[in-house]
């Protein structure tokens, strides 16, 4: 692994990031009073904001895990997705939420979106944890819950990586330096 030093300065500071997921927790958890809801991490990035939501959401759940990587024409919402590893089980009839780390182009959570729809769930929520709306090509994702608004900077840390460093930060970083 490259080990050089980046310089890298808080855009979110711990304290700031439990406390709107916090808050995200229990709208979630006041949604779907009385169910059960199948929680979707979106494998490796969401690790993080995944456990820590889950932790605030007062519901029977299922916790799983995905890998996808999304290429094709990148204004195409029906471009492919190639599932890398897949659920455990059918989520048919199930309160799906989707829980990403960020949403950027858009084309992930797009073509997430189509997928889990023919996979028939009871229903189908969308959370991120960061939103860069200035880099958006797909206009139709409706994100149910977003976390915080970002500007057109790169981050890492709490889960986000730049060449699988720095998913360890408990904080969300910019590093000044890379695009
Ligand atoms: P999208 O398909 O362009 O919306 O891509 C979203 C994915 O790109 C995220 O799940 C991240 O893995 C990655 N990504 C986008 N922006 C950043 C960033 O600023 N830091 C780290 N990863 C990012
Ligand atoms: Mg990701």
């Amino acid at each position: 692994m490259d080990t050089t030093k980046h310089e890298i300065s808080v855009l979110i500071p711990e304290e700031e990031l439990n406390k709107r997921i916090a808050e995200i927790g229990e709208e979630i958890t006041k949604k779907f009073k009385g169910e059960s809801v199948y929680l979707v991490c979106i494998l490796r990035g969401s690790i993080f904001y995944t456990t820590e939501l889950a932790k605030r959401i007062k519901l029977p759940m299922t916790i799983d895990f995905m890998t996808v990587s999304s290429y094709g024409a990148a204004t195409k919402s029906s471009g492919v997705i190639n599932v890398k590893k897949d659920l455990e089980s059918s989520v048919e009839g199930e309160n799906v939420i989707i829980v990403e780390d960020i949403i950027d182009s858009g084309n992930t959570l797009s073509r997430l979106l189509h997928l889990f729809e023919s996979r028939n769930p009871k229903t189908l929520t969308l959370t991120t944890l960061l939103d860069k709306p200035d880099r958006r090509v797909v206009e139709n994702v409706n994100v149910d819950y977003t976390g915080f608004v970002i500007p057109d900077k790169f981050v890492v840390g709490f889960g986000l990586d730049y060449d699988q460093r720095y998913r360890n930060l408990p904080y969300i970083g910019v590093i000044e330096d890379v695009e």
